[in-house]
């Protein structure tokens, strides 16, 4: 995609970065595993209200990181920037000590930076983002009692036109992707219009990771794949819900492996990856997005 790209690598993680105690932390902080969530996926007025503010400090911190991606930077230095925003938003940066799958150590972070071939998950360190690198930013706030999630792909200065390209369907394909998720349907409708519209263009959509239910849990048990799952996955889409819609376009095979570090997950081929995410309520009207700025 850009030659003489060398590909990612892991490089040195910086040490723990500190909450002022008045932050109310998630109750998966250092537990070993997040509880799994029992109240459903669909919410009353004042859980919305809550997760309408998270999901704009989300979205604010997104654009605030997203501003200082640029050629020279660290993922490390993009990590400083985007937990300092949340914590002067007085919410917690949700994936800082989110378990890890069984034995894994916990994410150390308070964003995720996928740069290029990596997937999702990757883990903000030493790494210099390069002049065409496409670095995904995902970020995530915590604030009175409630989650918000959102993710960007940005260029470090003008990058390619193949890369470009790859930016721009992804965000579409999520967009078109939300506004199939109308009340009535099933949520296997948003991957099916996702992997058919990733389709036109060559590109594969990612299955391993998928969406989620979000709110008063990070991951409330919900998942909305990104691919066409009929007949599975044909959970009924109802007002009051709330989820991600998360699409990570592959410019070659989907397929996956995660790095030794629990963590990382990067594309079997080298190809390369974008990826948006937005928080979504469901209307009786239709879909809103909650994560904007
Ligand atoms: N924010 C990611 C998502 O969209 C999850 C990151 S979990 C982490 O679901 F632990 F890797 F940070
Ligand atoms: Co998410
Ligand atoms: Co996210």
């Amino acid at each position: 995609m850009a030659p003489g790209r060398e590909s990612i690598v892991k490089g040195v993680v910086s040490p723990l970065r500190s909450v002022p105690g008045g932050i109310a932390r998630p109750d998966y902080v250092g537990k070993k595993r997040a509880a799994r969530w029992q109240g459903g996926d669909i919410h009353d007025a004042e859980m919305i209200d809550r997760i309408r503010v998270s999901a704009r400090i989300a979205a604010q911190a997104l654009a605030e990181v997203g501003r200082h991606v640029r050629p020279g930077i660290t993922t490390d230095e993009l990590d400083r920037i985007g937990h300092e925003f949340v914590l002067d938003h007085r919410a917690y940066p949700s994936t800082l000590g989110y378990p890890g799958s069984a034995g894994r150590p916990a994410f150390p972070k308070s964003l995720c930076t996928s740069v290029n071939e990596v997937i999702c998950h990757g883990v903000p360190d030493d790494t210099e983002i390069h002049e065409g690198d496409i670095v995904k930013v995902d970020i995530t706030a915590f604030k009175d009692g409630v989650h918000g999630d959102n993710c960007g792909s940005f260029i470090a200065g003008e990058g390619s036109q193949a890369s470009r390209q790859l930016v721009e369907v992804t965000h579409e394909a999520m967009m078109r992707g939300i506004r199939a998720a109308a009340p009535g349907r099933q949520v296997n409708v948003i991957g099916r219009v996702i992997e058919k519209y990733a389709t036109r263009f060559g590109y594969e959509s990612v299955r391993n990771y998928t969406g989620h239910g979000v709110g008063p849990a990070f991951h409330t048990g919900l998942i909305v794949p990104h691919y066409d799952a009929a007949p599975d996955h044909d959970d009924l889409i109802e007002p009051g819900m709330v989820f991600t819609v998360e699409p990570m376009l592959c410019a070659g095979s989907e397929s996956s492996h995660e790095w030794d570090d629990g963590w990382t997950v990067v594309t079997d081929d080298g190809s390369w990856v974008a990826q948006f995410e937005h928080t979504i309520l469901i209307t009786d009207t239709g879909p809103e997005v909650l994560t904007l700025p």
